[in-house]
C-alpha cells in the first residue's frame, strides 16, 4: 500500500469511528458559505482536530471540520474551512480532504471559492462558473509517487469540469434568475495578492478569475476519478483594475454581502445534481 493511501485510511477510520454517514457529494465551502450549515440537515460532525494524520492548522480556533446532513434529502459532506498551501503545507497535505471524501462515498465534488476578477467585465459581487482552470504556477498535488489506489500516474485533464455538472449548474443559476459568469480560473500560490503586472499577464494567458485554492483540488478530485463542478464569487477585482490596494477585509465583506444569494445557489445546485447518475 502507498503511504499516502495508508494515511488516508487511518484517516477514515476515524472519521467512521464518528459516522457511518456516505455522502454522494463532497462540498467545499469557501468564503462566504461559512455559514451554509444552516442550509444543512446536520446528522454529525467532525473537528479536522479529531481525525488522526489530518493537516491542521496550528492557530486555535482555525482549524475547520467536516459537516454531514443532507441538502434537499440529498446526502453531503462539507468542507467547513480547507487547507491553503499558503500556509505552508505540501500539495500532498491541501488535497489530503478531496480524496478523504471520496473514499468516504462522495463521486461529485462541487468546489466553491471567493476569487479576484481578472476579466474586466466582471464586477464583485459576480459569480463565475469554473469551466476550465490554470494550475502552472503551483505545484502539481500528483507530484511524488503515485497513490495507484486513487488513480493513474499520468490522468487526463482535458475536461476538469464535469459537462452534466455545468449544465446543471447553469439550470439552477436561472431557475433562480441569478447571472452567471462562465470561465477560467487561476490559481495562485498566495499569501500575497497578485501584483497588477501578474494580473495582466494572468489575462493574456486565459484566465477570467485568481485565487489561492481550487484548482489542485480539482486535480486531486479528477485524478480519484469524481466529477468536479466549480463556482467562484468574484469578490473584488484583480490588482491594478481598481484604485484601491487589496485587502483581506474587502475580500470577506464582498463575500459575507454575498452569502445569502450563494448559498441560496449552492441550495439549488445541490438540489439538481444530486440525483444524476
Ligand atoms: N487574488 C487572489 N486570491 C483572491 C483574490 C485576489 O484578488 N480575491 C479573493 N481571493
Amino acid at each position: 500500500m502507498t503511504k499516502t493511501y495508508e494515511r488516508l485510511q487511518k484517516c477514515l477510520e476515524c472519521v467512521r469511528q464518528v459516522t457511518d454517514f456516505v455522502p454522494r457529494i463532497g462540498l467545499v465551502l469557501g468564503s462566504g458559505l461559512g455559514d451554509y450549515a444552516s442550509q444543512i440537515s446536520v446528522e454529525a460532525t467532525l473537528d479536522y482536530h479529531d481525525i488522526e494524520g489530518f493537516p491542521v492548522s496550528t492557530v486555535p480556533g482555525h482549524a475547520g471540520r467536516f459537516i454531514f446532513g443532507t441538502v434537499a434529502d440529498v446526502p453531503v459532506v462539507c468542507m467547513q474551512g480547507r487547507v491553503h498551501y499558503y500556509e505552508g503545507y505540501t500539495m500532498e497535505d491541501v488535497v489530503l480532504p478531496i480524496r478523504l471524501m471520496k473514499m468516504m462515498g462522495a463521486d461529485i465534488l462541487m468546489l466553491t471559492n471567493a476569487a479576484g476578477g481578472v476579466n474586466e467585465t466582471y464586477n464583485a459581487g459576480d459569480f463565475m462558473m469554473i469551466t476550465d482552470q490554470i494550475s502552472s504556477f503551483v505545484p502539481s498535488p500528483l507530484a511524488g509517487p503515485n497513490a495507484e489506489e486513487l488513480g493513474e500516474r499520468f490522468p487526463d485533464m482535458s475536461e476538469i469540469y464535469d459537462r452534466q455538472l455545468k449544465e446543471r449548474i447553469r439550470a439552477a443559476a436561472d431557475r433562480l434568475g441569478i447571472s452567471l459568469r462562465e470561465g477560467v480560473y487561476l490559481q495562485a500560490s498566495g499569501p500575497n495578492f497578485e501584483s497588477p503586472a501578474e494580473i495582466r499577464f494572468f489575462s493574456g494567458i486565459g484566465a477570467d478569475a485568481v485565487g489561492m485554492s481550487t484548482a489542485v483540488e480539482a486535480i486531486a478530485a479528477r485524478h480519484a476519478g469524481m466529477r468536479v463542478g466549480g463556482i467562484s464569487l468574484i469578490s473584488n477585482p484583480a490588482a491594478g483594475l481598481s484604485k484601491t490596494p487589496l485587502t483581506h477585509e474587502e475580500v470577506q465583506e464582498a463575500a459575507d454581502m454575498a452569502s445569502h444569494k450563494f448559498s441560496q445557489l449552492i441550495s439549488s445546485v445541490i438540489k439538481e445534481i444530486g440525483g444524476i447518475n
